[in-house]
């Protein structure tokens, strides 16, 4: 028998860090033409109000102590809403395709035959920048970011970043962890002093900003007790936030 042909599509929308606000005009587009809506946790409310009140919402990541939906599960939910002909929203924080899984759910839906499209969001890292009013990238003084994530597999890290004083690191992922992560850094050559920055809920007009080193931003962290989402910047680009007012990051 032929496989049931698809009839709806998926759209992989970035629903950047938070506030409506910050939302891309053509992801807003999208989720207001929603016929289903997937949602991951860190999601705000008033951007899911943004959905025709007909649209099935379905939550798939951890709140209020449920745990996330399996990826499997949220593969074969995205195919059984196509097949019933709706238009899927696929809502993601931030931008899908930076620790947004994006690359698995293409490669499902399109091995099955349903039109995919993402559509990208303000990731965190860039939010957090704009909050704390510093580059990512500076002439001079930094000409890379690397998006990488403090999260652990089997209890080790993966991969070494190569200390690099002309380079950004963006950590996702590490409100918990940036106390071993740090270290880690610092073994690997990275110089305790190098500027460091921590944003929770960026994006957020209440988000809350602390600024150390590599060596001194974990007790920081710690001392603030964030339970928002995390982000932190690390890097020369970074210590244009302790610059006086009208002095150069580089002469
Ligand atoms: C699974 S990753 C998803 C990242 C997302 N796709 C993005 O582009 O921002 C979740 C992590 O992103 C970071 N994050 C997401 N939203 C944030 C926000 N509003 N403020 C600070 N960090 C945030 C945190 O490090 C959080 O643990």
């Amino acid at each position: 028998m032929p496989p049931e042909a698809p009839l709806g599509r998926v759209q992989l929308v970035g629903a950047g860090p938070g506030p409506a606000d910050l939302l891309t005009v053509r992801a807003m587009r999208a989720i207001e033409g929603a016929g289903a809506l997937l949602y991951d946790a860190l999601v705000h409310e008033e951007v899911l109000a943004l959905a025709p009140a007909a649209c099935l919402k379905i939550q798939t990541g951890k709140r209020a102590g449920r745990p996330s939906m399996n990826q499997h599960t949220i593969h074969r939910l995205m195919l059984r809403l196509t097949r019933r002909g709706l238009n899927v929203v696929r809502l993601k924080g931030g931008d899908p395709s930076i620790f947004g899984r994006v690359g698995e759910e293409l490669d499902f839906l399109r091995g099955h035959g349903v039109v995919a499209e993402v559509i990208p969001g303000v990731t965190a890292a860039c939010a957090a920048a704009a909050q704390a009013g510093v580059p990512l990238t500076h002439r001079g003084a930094a000409r890379s970011v690397t998006f990488a994530t403090a999260t652990l597999e089997n209890g080790r890290a993966r991969e070494t970043f190569r200390a690099d004083p002309a380079a950004t690191l963006a950590i996702y992922m590490g409100r918990d962890q940036i106390a071993a992560f740090s270290a880690r850094l610092i073994a690997e050559g990275h110089s305790p002093s190098t500027p460091a920055l921590a944003v929770e809920n960026a994006g957020d007009p209440a988000a809350a900003t602390v600024r150390g080193t590599l060596a001194t931003l974990p007790a920081l962290l710690a001392a603030e007790a964030f339970d928002g989402p995390v982000v932190v910047l690390v890097g020369e680009a970074v210590r244009a936030a302790e610059r006086p007012a009208g002095t150069a990051l580089v002469a």
